[in-house]
């Protein structure tokens, strides 16, 4: 459980590192939100987050966290998988997350360009 968590917090230290204000980024799995809004915060104002899941349930609790934080404006939220994402996204990105526990069925995962991929893989 230990390892897991570190490998949760580091991925942020390690993002934290690369995301500059006003950078693109993706969250490949929304669910909760918390790396959503982790993302948003990175960015700034100027910034953009695309963050995709497959479940309306993950977007809405994603949703629910930037409202009461006040950071919708600079997320967009996609119900989709992230294996479709050159279908909604154009521009350049800096980081792309991927959080992939709990996940339904296979994973597919599919990046046209990045300069940093996180994966913390949670092991179950
Ligand atoms: C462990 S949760 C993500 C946790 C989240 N990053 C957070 O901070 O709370 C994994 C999520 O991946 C989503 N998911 C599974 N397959 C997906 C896919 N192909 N594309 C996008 N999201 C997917 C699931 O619906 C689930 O909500």
């Amino acid at each position: 459980m230990q390892l897991i968590k570190n490998c949760l917090g580091q991925s942020h230290e390690i993002v934290d590192m690369v995301v500059k204000e006003g950078d693109t980024v993706v969250d490949a799995t929304a669910g909760n939100g918390n790396d959503t809004v982790f993302l948003a915060k990175l960015v700034g104002e100027k910034g953009k987050v695309y963050a995709f899941d497959i479940q309306e349930m993950a977007l809405q609790k994603t949703r629910e966290k930037l409202v009461s934080q006040g950071l919708t404006q600079r997320v967009e939220l996609i119900r989709d998988g992230h294996e479709n994402m050159s279908k909604y996204i154009s521009e350049p990105v800096s980081v792309v997350m991927f959080n992939l526990g709990y996940l339904p069925g296979e994973i597919i995962i599919f990046v046209p360009g990045f300069r940093l991929l996180v994966v913390p893989l949670k092991l179950q």
